[in-house]
């Protein structure tokens, strides 16, 4: 399907899909962000990685509107997330972290809906076809509380796609789904970046990370401790340990950054 929206060319070259600038965050005490900064180009498919109270979420939350950040600033395709909040979040499409529905909802319903809050009717015939894709057809008329929680996470990626937006962020969009769904969600998200779509993960699946992002920012306690490509981040950090296939793997990549203050 082809789901680049005008937007996603005309917007191409003159910005950047994502940008972090300065970006603080206090929760009471807790500095959740420390001057975080951060550009995405269009076209990306961008890892977003580090343990949990990282500030990942956050920082999606800043992006998407939700949080307003201390310090900084942030931009998705050039319009601000604070001073121009309905341009900027019309051209981003959230996957969130926690499953919440409405339950007396049915799927159908659930995206419905969600396009009128984009300001978009007589949008049926997209809303069949990510159903389509995500394999979400047959279960269009169920309610939203008797859905498996693989099955929310799918209307949850449906969900974030009814508006066309050229940047999608995906949170631990396979946290608790079976290795199934998994991979044909990832074939799914891989086909969008291959139309155009920007597409930003977090995932504690390292090895998904590795196969499928170009570039990696490692988050730890708020701050940025690592941002390079994958290729990149392999050979400086990894031990150059040879496993079977000759590569050392991200997951040992994460454990060395983690663990010391190399930068
Ligand atoms: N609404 C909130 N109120 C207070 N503290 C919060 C809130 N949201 C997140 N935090 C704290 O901010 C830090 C970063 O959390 P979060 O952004 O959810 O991290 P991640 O997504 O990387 O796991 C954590 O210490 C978390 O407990
Ligand atoms: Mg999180």
């Amino acid at each position: 399907m082809s789901t680049a929206s005008p937007d996603c060319s005309a917007f191409r070259s003159m910005h950047s899909a994502i940008s972090v600038k300065n970006i603080s965050k206090y929760y009471g005490a807790l500095q959740a962000l420390d001057d975080v900064s951060l550009t995405i180009e269009p076209g990306e498919f961008f890892g977003l990685l580090g343990p949990n109270g990282a500030g990942k979420t956050t920082l999606i939350s800043i992006l998407a509107g939700l949080v307003k950040a201390d310090k900084g600033h942030a931009a998705i395709l050039g319009s601000d997330v604070q001073s121009a909040f309905r341009e900027a979040r019309r051209m981003l499409g959230v996957v969130p972290q926690e499953l919440v529905f409405d339950p007396f909802f049915t799927v159908r319903e659930t995206l419905r809906f969600q396009s009128g809050y984009f300001g978009i009717r007589h949008n049926d015939a997209w809303i069949d076809e990510i159903m389509a894709n995500l394999d979400l057809t047959s279960k269009a008329d169920s309610n939203m509380r008797a859905l498996s929680g693989g099955m929310k996470r799918r209307v949850l990626v449906a969900q974030a796609l009814v508006h066309r937006p050229p940047v999608i962020i995906l949170d631990e969009p396979t946290a608790g789904v079976d290795v199934e769904l998994r991979q044909s969600l990832w074939q799914f998200i891989s086909r969008l970046n291959q139309d155009g779509h920007t597409i930003v993960l977090t995932t504690h699946y390292l090895e998904e990370a590795e196969a499928l992002c170009q570039r990696i920012a490692m988050l730890k306690q708020g701050k940025i401790v690592a941002l390079d490509t994958t290729a990149n981040l392999l050979t400086r950090y990894g031990s150059n340990k040879k496993d079977g296939d000759g590569k050392t793997d991200l997951e040992e990549v994460f454990v060395n950054i983690m663990s010391g203050d190399i930068r």
